[in-house]
């Protein structure tokens, strides 16, 4: 082999590592356009509390809007849904026990019941941030459970927002909202 034959092969071998690294270092961004992409603009942020307009909100759908910086799903469910969240409160598999974040202390159960909005269990509304490592989750009927699919790091999260599979450690967080009227929901 001739000294420039060897020089090639070094550089060659150069121009492999840095286009290899590269590529991780995009693979490693892709992540944060779409949480940043979420994020409101100043006057947005803040606000606190908002009024969001569900009276379009077919069965079986959700919308994604956005609070304090934040996606949050609300989402009107299937009489099929909500049958199977509620056979869901006594899986063997519920990784987090606790129905709110935000209420940790007060112990309520994982019962879809203490999660959804009212007893009727048709709207469901959750912060849209994967309690892994704060990815949008997919959502309509995604993952093994039927709900919500966080495919960063492959979070399967049930009908009512609850993680079952893979490495979340909580459930979607259910934030403080209430109805006003009948087709406003107040978050905050
Ligand atoms: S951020 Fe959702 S699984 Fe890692």
């Amino acid at each position: 082999m001739s000294h420039a034959d060897d020089h090639e092969g070094t550089r060659r071998d150069f121009l492999y590592y840095a286009t290899g690294g590269a590529a991780a270092v995009t693979a490693g961004a892709a992540v944060w356009p779409l949480v940043n992409q979420m994020n409101p603009s100043a006057d947005v942020r803040a606000l606190s509390s908002i009024r969001v307009d569900i009276a379009d909100v077919a069965v079986g759908s959700q919308i994604t809007v956005k609070w304090l910086g934040k996606p949050v799903f609300i989402r009107r469910r299937t009489a099929e849904e909500i049958e199977q969240a509620r056979a869901d409160n006594t899986a063997d598999n519920l990784i987090d026990a606790f129905a709110r974040n935000d209420n940790r202390d007060a112990a309520l159960s994982a019962d879809d019941q203490n999660r959804a909005m009212d007893e009727t269990g048709e709207w469901l509304v959750m912060m849209g941030v994967c309690t892994h490592l704060g990815c949008v989750p997919l959502g309509d009927g995604a993952g093994e459970f039927g709900g919500w699919y966080c495919p960063c790091h492959g979070s399967h999260y049930d009908t009512s927002g609850r993680i079952r599979k893979g490495p979340a450690p909580e459930n979607l967080p259910v934030p403080v909202a209430e109805f006003v009227d009948e087709t406003t929901i107040k978050l905050g």
